[in-house]
Protein backbone atom coordinates (compact mmCIF):
# COMPACT_ATOMS: atom_id res chain seq x y z
CA UNK A 1 0.00 0.00 0.00
CA UNK A 2 2.43 2.22 0.82
CA UNK A 3 4.23 1.92 -2.74
CA UNK A 4 0.94 2.25 -4.30
CA UNK A 5 0.24 5.99 -2.87
CA UNK A 6 4.46 6.40 -3.30
CA UNK A 7 4.48 5.78 -6.94
CA UNK A 8 0.70 7.27 -7.83
CA UNK A 9 1.87 10.59 -5.90
CA UNK A 10 5.19 10.91 -7.70
CA UNK A 11 3.34 10.11 -11.25
CA UNK A 12 0.97 12.86 -10.13
CA UNK A 13 3.43 15.58 -8.45
CA UNK A 14 7.08 14.81 -10.49
CA UNK A 15 8.23 14.33 -6.80
CA UNK A 16 8.25 12.55 -3.70
CA UNK A 17 5.37 13.01 -0.87
CA UNK A 18 6.38 15.35 1.96
CA UNK A 19 4.14 12.99 4.52
CA UNK A 20 2.80 9.60 4.31
CA UNK A 21 0.36 8.34 6.74
CA UNK A 22 -1.16 4.78 7.85
CA UNK A 23 -4.61 4.41 9.44
CA UNK A 24 -5.47 0.86 10.51
CA UNK A 25 -9.21 -0.83 10.51
CA UNK A 26 -10.03 -2.96 12.94
CA UNK A 27 -11.40 -6.21 14.24
CA UNK A 28 -13.46 -6.06 17.38
CA UNK A 29 -12.78 -9.42 19.58
CA UNK A 30 -15.43 -8.96 22.04
CA UNK A 31 -18.13 -6.02 23.31
CA UNK A 32 -20.45 -5.33 20.39
CA UNK A 33 -23.46 -2.79 20.57
CA UNK A 34 -21.85 -1.39 23.84
CA UNK A 35 -20.26 1.71 23.12
CA UNK A 36 -23.44 3.89 22.30
CA UNK A 37 -24.65 2.27 25.73
CA UNK A 38 -21.69 3.72 27.43
CA UNK A 39 -20.35 0.58 27.88
CA UNK A 40 -16.88 -1.46 27.42
CA UNK A 41 -15.06 -3.06 24.08
CA UNK A 42 -12.05 -4.41 23.24
CA UNK A 43 -11.07 -4.05 19.43
CA UNK A 44 -7.50 -4.38 17.73
CA UNK A 45 -5.99 -2.36 14.86
CA UNK A 46 -5.41 -4.88 12.05
CA UNK A 47 -2.94 -5.12 9.43
CA UNK A 48 -5.30 -3.87 6.73
CA UNK A 49 -4.94 0.58 6.71
CA UNK A 50 -6.09 2.99 4.69
CA UNK A 51 -3.11 5.63 3.29
CA UNK A 52 -2.68 8.81 2.24
CA UNK A 53 0.47 10.28 0.49
CA UNK A 54 0.57 14.12 0.38
CA UNK A 55 2.37 17.45 0.66
CA UNK A 56 0.97 20.86 2.18
CA UNK A 57 -0.28 23.39 -0.46
CA UNK A 58 0.17 26.77 -0.06
CA UNK A 59 -3.83 27.82 -0.32
CA UNK A 60 -7.10 26.68 1.54
CA UNK A 61 -7.33 23.63 -0.84
CA UNK A 62 -7.54 20.31 -0.16
CA UNK A 63 -7.06 18.00 -3.17
CA UNK A 64 -7.46 14.27 -2.95
CA UNK A 65 -7.30 11.06 -5.87
CA UNK A 66 -8.40 7.86 -4.67
CA UNK A 67 -6.54 5.00 -6.45
CA UNK A 68 -9.45 2.57 -4.97
CA UNK A 69 -12.24 4.68 -6.38
CA UNK A 70 -10.03 6.21 -9.72
CA UNK A 71 -11.51 9.57 -8.52
CA UNK A 72 -10.13 13.14 -7.89
CA UNK A 73 -12.17 15.47 -5.80
CA UNK A 74 -11.17 19.02 -4.32
CA UNK A 75 -12.77 21.55 -1.86
CA UNK A 76 -12.05 24.70 -0.45
CA UNK A 77 -11.46 24.68 3.53
CA UNK A 78 -12.92 28.47 3.49
CA UNK A 79 -16.55 26.94 1.70
CA UNK A 80 -17.69 23.57 1.10
CA UNK A 81 -21.18 22.00 1.48
CA UNK A 82 -22.18 18.66 0.99
CA UNK A 83 -22.15 17.12 -2.96
CA UNK A 84 -22.98 13.68 -3.61
CA UNK A 85 -22.45 10.72 -0.72
CA UNK A 86 -18.75 9.64 -1.90
CA UNK A 87 -15.81 8.97 -0.24
CA UNK A 88 -14.97 12.35 -0.43
CA UNK A 89 -17.85 13.18 1.58
CA UNK A 90 -15.64 11.73 4.77
CA UNK A 91 -12.59 13.97 3.77
CA UNK A 92 -15.16 17.00 3.94
CA UNK A 93 -16.67 15.24 7.30
CA UNK A 94 -13.40 15.21 9.21
CA UNK A 95 -12.26 18.91 7.88
CA UNK A 96 -15.58 20.52 8.92
CA UNK A 97 -15.57 18.55 12.38
CA UNK A 98 -11.65 19.73 12.83
CA UNK A 99 -12.90 23.31 12.33
CA UNK A 100 -15.42 22.98 14.80
CA UNK A 101 -13.60 22.16 17.23
CA UNK A 102 -11.10 24.70 16.65
CA UNK A 103 -8.48 23.55 14.59
CA UNK A 104 -6.54 25.60 12.51
CA UNK A 105 -6.56 23.47 8.68
CA UNK A 106 -4.46 24.30 6.04
CA UNK A 107 -4.82 22.64 2.64
CA UNK A 108 -3.12 19.82 0.58
CA UNK A 109 -2.73 17.43 -1.96
CA UNK A 110 -2.51 14.05 -2.12
CA UNK A 111 -3.27 10.13 -3.05
CA UNK A 112 -5.45 7.66 -1.00
CA UNK A 113 -4.99 3.89 -1.37
CA UNK A 114 -6.46 1.41 1.02
CA UNK A 115 -7.21 -2.45 1.74
CA UNK A 116 -9.39 -2.50 4.35
CA UNK A 117 -12.46 -3.83 2.37
CA UNK A 118 -15.46 -1.95 2.30
CA UNK A 119 -19.15 -2.62 4.15
CA UNK A 120 -16.78 -5.89 5.78
CA UNK A 121 -17.56 -4.22 9.31
CA UNK A 122 -13.72 -4.00 9.56
CA UNK A 123 -13.90 0.01 9.64
CA UNK A 124 -12.61 1.21 6.49
CA UNK A 125 -14.85 4.65 7.10
CA UNK A 126 -12.98 5.19 10.10
CA UNK A 127 -10.07 4.08 8.91
CA UNK A 128 -10.59 7.31 6.19
CA UNK A 129 -11.38 9.60 9.12
CA UNK A 130 -8.12 9.41 11.01
CA UNK A 131 -5.91 8.80 8.16
CA UNK A 132 -7.70 12.70 7.58
CA UNK A 133 -7.16 14.01 10.76
CA UNK A 134 -3.68 12.99 11.19
CA UNK A 135 -3.10 14.03 7.64
CA UNK A 136 -4.47 17.91 8.36
CA UNK A 137 -2.16 17.25 11.96
CA UNK A 138 1.17 16.37 9.71
CA UNK A 139 0.45 19.74 7.67
CA UNK A 140 0.10 22.13 10.81
CA UNK A 141 3.48 20.47 11.94
CA UNK A 142 1.75 20.09 15.57
CA UNK A 143 0.80 16.89 17.57
CA UNK A 144 -2.79 16.16 18.12
CA UNK A 145 -4.55 13.96 20.66
CA UNK A 146 -5.34 10.39 19.52
CA UNK A 147 -8.43 10.62 21.17
CA UNK A 148 -9.95 14.23 20.33
CA UNK A 149 -9.07 13.14 16.63
CA UNK A 150 -11.18 10.13 17.01
CA UNK A 151 -14.45 12.25 18.48
CA UNK A 152 -13.57 14.43 15.58
CA UNK A 153 -14.13 11.16 13.26
CA UNK A 154 -17.36 9.83 14.76
CA UNK A 155 -18.56 13.90 14.67
CA UNK A 156 -18.14 13.87 10.59
CA UNK A 157 -19.47 10.40 10.85
CA UNK A 158 -22.30 11.32 12.49
CA UNK A 159 -23.09 14.71 11.67
CA UNK A 160 -21.98 15.47 7.85
CA UNK A 161 -22.22 11.68 6.60
CA UNK A 162 -24.65 10.24 9.08
CA UNK A 163 -24.33 7.54 9.89
CA UNK A 164 -25.66 7.56 13.68
CA UNK A 165 -22.65 5.27 15.43
CA UNK A 166 -20.81 4.64 18.40
CA UNK A 167 -17.09 5.88 19.15
CA UNK A 168 -15.18 2.11 19.16
CA UNK A 169 -14.32 3.06 15.29
CA UNK A 170 -12.30 5.92 15.40
CA UNK A 171 -11.11 5.36 18.85
CA UNK A 172 -9.35 1.92 17.99
CA UNK A 173 -8.12 3.37 14.53
CA UNK A 174 -6.38 6.38 16.64
CA UNK A 175 -4.69 4.54 19.62
CA UNK A 176 -4.11 0.57 18.83
CA UNK A 177 -0.87 -0.53 19.57
CA UNK A 178 1.05 -3.29 17.60
CA UNK A 179 1.07 -6.72 19.35
CA UNK A 180 -2.29 -5.55 21.57
CA UNK A 181 -5.77 -5.08 22.03
CA UNK A 182 -7.60 -2.07 23.54
CA UNK A 183 -10.06 -2.28 26.31
CA UNK A 184 -12.23 0.99 26.16
CA UNK A 185 -14.31 2.32 28.16
CA UNK A 186 -16.73 4.49 26.09
CA UNK A 187 -18.06 6.49 28.92
CA UNK A 188 -15.25 7.66 29.77
CA UNK A 189 -12.87 7.10 26.85
CA UNK A 190 -9.95 5.98 29.31
CA UNK A 191 -8.36 3.23 27.33
CA UNK A 192 -5.86 0.07 28.62
CA UNK A 193 -3.78 -2.28 26.28
CA UNK A 194 -3.94 -5.44 27.12
CA UNK A 195 -0.91 -7.84 25.13
CA UNK A 196 -2.56 -10.48 22.97
CA UNK A 197 -2.09 -13.60 24.56
CA UNK A 198 1.40 -15.67 23.18
CA UNK A 199 0.54 -18.18 21.61
CA UNK A 200 -2.71 -17.10 20.21
CA UNK A 201 -3.05 -15.27 16.84
CA UNK A 202 -6.82 -13.62 15.42
CA UNK A 203 -8.38 -14.65 12.46
CA UNK A 204 -11.15 -12.41 10.48
CA UNK A 205 -13.12 -14.57 8.64
CA UNK A 206 -15.26 -12.64 5.78
CA UNK A 207 -18.34 -14.26 5.21
CA UNK A 208 -18.49 -12.55 1.55
CA UNK A 209 -22.02 -11.02 2.32
CA UNK A 210 -22.66 -7.40 2.48
CA UNK A 211 -26.18 -6.19 3.97
CA UNK A 212 -27.42 -3.05 2.48
CA UNK A 213 -29.96 -1.63 5.18
CA UNK A 214 -27.87 -1.89 7.85
CA UNK A 215 -28.48 1.70 9.22
CA UNK A 216 -32.21 0.94 9.86
CA UNK A 217 -31.34 -1.82 12.10
CA UNK A 218 -28.65 -0.40 13.37
CA UNK A 219 -31.15 2.57 14.87
CA UNK A 220 -33.46 0.15 15.60
CA UNK A 221 -31.27 -1.50 18.35
CA UNK A 222 -29.73 2.08 19.55
CA UNK A 223 -33.73 2.86 20.22
CA UNK A 224 -34.50 -0.31 22.44
CA UNK A 225 -31.45 0.24 24.04
CA UNK A 226 -32.34 3.99 25.07
CA UNK A 227 -35.79 3.07 25.49
CA UNK A 228 -34.78 -0.32 28.33
CA UNK A 229 -32.13 2.58 29.98
CA UNK A 230 -35.12 4.76 30.17
CA UNK A 231 -37.16 2.26 31.75
CA UNK A 232 -34.38 1.04 34.39
CA UNK A 233 -34.09 4.65 35.31
CA UNK A 234 -30.41 5.36 33.71
CA UNK A 235 -28.36 7.35 31.65
CA UNK A 236 -27.09 4.28 29.82
CA UNK A 237 -27.39 0.48 29.85
CA UNK A 238 -23.65 0.75 31.23
CA UNK A 239 -25.44 1.16 34.58
CA UNK A 240 -27.25 -1.91 35.01
CA UNK A 241 -25.39 -4.84 35.95
CA UNK A 242 -26.30 -8.53 35.21
CA UNK A 243 -27.93 -8.48 38.72
CA UNK A 244 -29.88 -5.74 38.36
CA UNK A 245 -31.24 -6.65 35.21
CA UNK A 246 -32.52 -9.70 36.52
CA UNK A 247 -34.17 -8.33 39.37
CA UNK A 248 -35.71 -5.97 37.27
CA UNK A 249 -36.26 -7.04 33.48
CA UNK A 250 -39.96 -7.63 33.61
CA UNK A 251 -40.90 -4.08 33.68
CA UNK A 252 -39.56 -4.46 30.11
CA UNK A 253 -41.70 -5.64 26.94
CA UNK A 254 -40.24 -9.45 25.84
CA UNK A 255 -38.15 -7.57 22.61
CA UNK A 256 -36.62 -4.80 24.73
CA UNK A 257 -35.75 -7.42 27.11
CA UNK A 258 -33.76 -9.09 24.72
CA UNK A 259 -31.93 -6.48 23.18
CA UNK A 260 -31.06 -5.37 26.91
CA UNK A 261 -29.87 -8.39 27.82
CA UNK A 262 -27.37 -8.56 25.29
CA UNK A 263 -25.97 -6.02 26.23
CA UNK A 264 -25.62 -6.35 29.86
CA UNK A 265 -24.27 -9.27 29.75
CA UNK A 266 -21.82 -8.32 26.96
CA UNK A 267 -20.67 -5.44 28.84
CA UNK A 268 -19.71 -7.96 31.63
CA UNK A 269 -17.96 -10.43 29.28
CA UNK A 270 -16.01 -7.77 27.64
CA UNK A 271 -15.02 -6.80 30.82
CA UNK A 272 -13.79 -10.66 31.77
CA UNK A 273 -12.37 -11.36 28.38
CA UNK A 274 -10.09 -8.16 29.29
CA UNK A 275 -9.28 -10.06 32.61
CA UNK A 276 -8.96 -13.41 30.92
CA UNK A 277 -6.55 -12.03 28.07
CA UNK A 278 -4.39 -10.47 30.60
CA UNK A 279 -4.11 -13.50 32.53
CA UNK A 280 -3.44 -15.21 29.23
CA UNK A 281 -6.01 -18.05 30.11
CA UNK A 282 -7.18 -18.33 26.41
CA UNK A 283 -9.76 -20.91 27.02
CA UNK A 284 -11.73 -18.66 29.43
CA UNK A 285 -11.61 -15.71 26.37
CA UNK A 286 -12.98 -18.13 23.84
CA UNK A 287 -15.94 -19.13 25.83
CA UNK A 288 -16.69 -15.73 26.41
CA UNK A 289 -16.70 -15.39 22.71
CA UNK A 290 -18.62 -18.34 21.84
CA UNK A 291 -21.25 -16.52 24.66
CA UNK A 292 -20.90 -13.52 22.66
CA UNK A 293 -22.17 -14.92 19.53
CA UNK A 294 -25.17 -16.43 21.24
CA UNK A 295 -25.66 -13.66 22.85
CA UNK A 296 -25.86 -11.59 19.44
CA UNK A 297 -27.55 -14.36 17.19
CA UNK A 298 -30.47 -15.06 19.88
CA UNK A 299 -31.05 -11.68 21.79
CA UNK A 300 -29.98 -9.20 19.64
CA UNK A 301 -30.10 -11.07 16.50
CA UNK A 302 -27.93 -9.52 14.26
CA UNK A 303 -26.50 -12.50 12.99
CA UNK A 304 -27.14 -14.08 9.70
CA UNK A 305 -27.27 -17.63 8.40
CA UNK A 306 -23.77 -16.83 6.59
CA UNK A 307 -22.18 -15.64 10.01
CA UNK A 308 -23.90 -18.63 12.20
CA UNK A 309 -22.61 -21.28 9.64
CA UNK A 310 -18.73 -19.35 9.59
CA UNK A 311 -18.89 -18.94 13.32
CA UNK A 312 -19.85 -22.86 13.90
CA UNK A 313 -17.64 -24.35 11.03
CA UNK A 314 -14.81 -21.92 13.11
CA UNK A 315 -15.44 -23.01 16.31
CA UNK A 316 -15.83 -27.34 15.15
CA UNK A 317 -11.71 -26.73 14.60
CA UNK A 318 -9.07 -28.11 16.77
CA UNK A 319 -7.18 -25.35 18.14
CA UNK A 320 -10.05 -22.42 17.78
CA UNK A 321 -10.00 -21.48 21.07
CA UNK A 322 -13.35 -19.48 20.20
CA UNK A 323 -15.19 -17.45 17.63
CA UNK A 324 -18.06 -15.10 16.61
CA UNK A 325 -19.56 -12.10 14.44
CA UNK A 326 -18.02 -8.68 14.92
CA UNK A 327 -18.69 -6.17 14.41
CA UNK A 328 -22.04 -3.80 13.57
CA UNK A 329 -23.94 -7.59 12.22
CA UNK A 330 -26.21 -8.92 9.48
CA UNK A 331 -23.60 -9.30 7.39
CA UNK A 332 -19.79 -9.54 6.96
CA UNK A 333 -16.95 -10.13 9.02
CA UNK A 334 -16.75 -13.01 11.90
CA UNK A 335 -13.10 -13.43 14.30
CA UNK A 336 -12.11 -16.53 15.91
CA UNK A 337 -8.89 -16.67 18.07
CA UNK A 338 -6.84 -19.33 17.11
CA UNK A 339 -3.81 -21.41 18.65
CA UNK A 340 -0.65 -19.26 16.25
CA UNK A 341 0.81 -22.80 15.05
CA UNK A 342 -2.65 -23.88 13.74
CA UNK A 343 -3.61 -21.04 11.79
CA UNK A 344 -2.61 -22.05 8.33
CA UNK A 345 -4.46 -25.11 8.92
CA UNK A 346 -7.76 -23.55 10.09
CA UNK A 347 -8.04 -21.17 7.35
CA UNK A 348 -7.09 -24.25 4.62
CA UNK A 349 -10.41 -25.97 6.72
CA UNK A 350 -12.45 -23.41 7.26
CA UNK A 351 -12.72 -21.84 4.25
CA UNK A 352 -13.63 -24.60 1.69
CA UNK A 353 -15.99 -25.88 4.40
CA UNK A 354 -17.81 -22.71 4.31
CA UNK A 355 -17.98 -22.89 0.64
CA UNK A 356 -19.23 -26.32 0.58
CA UNK A 357 -21.99 -25.37 2.83
CA UNK A 358 -22.97 -21.68 1.55
CA UNK A 359 -21.97 -21.69 -2.24
CA UNK A 360 -20.09 -18.39 -1.09
CA UNK A 361 -16.24 -17.96 -1.30
CA UNK A 362 -14.70 -16.46 2.03
CA UNK A 363 -12.14 -14.59 2.55
CA UNK A 364 -9.69 -15.54 5.92
CA UNK A 365 -6.70 -13.11 6.99
CA UNK A 366 -4.88 -14.44 9.76
CA UNK A 367 -4.17 -10.85 11.55
CA UNK A 368 -1.43 -9.00 13.35
CA UNK A 369 -2.43 -6.28 16.07
CA UNK A 370 -1.11 -3.25 14.46
CA UNK A 371 -0.09 1.09 15.40
CA UNK A 372 -3.18 3.14 15.09
CA UNK A 373 -2.72 6.44 12.79
CA UNK A 374 0.25 7.72 12.28
CA UNK A 375 2.80 9.97 10.10
CA UNK A 376 5.14 6.96 8.98
CA UNK A 377 9.06 7.84 9.04
CA UNK A 378 11.35 6.06 7.51
C1 LIG B 1 -20.37 -0.42 14.11
C2 LIG B 1 -20.29 0.96 14.74
C3 LIG B 1 -19.63 0.90 16.11
C4 LIG B 1 -20.24 -0.18 16.99
C5 LIG B 1 -20.37 -1.50 16.24
C6 LIG B 1 -21.12 -2.54 17.01
O1 LIG B 1 -19.08 -0.87 13.81
O2 LIG B 1 -19.57 1.84 13.92
O3 LIG B 1 -19.69 2.17 16.72
O4 LIG B 1 -21.49 0.25 17.50
O5 LIG B 1 -21.02 -1.32 14.99
O6 LIG B 1 -20.39 -2.94 18.13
Amino acid sequence: MKDIVTTEFKARYGEDPTFIIRAPGRVNIIGEHTDYNDGFVLPMAINRAVWVALRPRKDATVKVYSVNFESEESFDLNDFSHTDAGWIEYVKGVSWALLQDGYALSGWEGVLAGDVPGGAGLSSSAALELAVGRAFEAVAGETWDGTKLALAGQNAENNWVGANTGIMDQMISANGEAGHALFIDCRSLDTELVPLPEGTCIVVMDTSTRHSHVDGEYNERRAQCEAAASAFNVKALRDVSVADFNAKAAILEPLTQQRARHVVTENERTVAAANAMKAGDVAALGQLMNASHVSMRDDFEISSTALDKMVEIAQAQPNCYGARMTGGGFAGCAVALVDVGAAEGFVAAVAPAYKEATGLKPALYVCDATDGARLIED
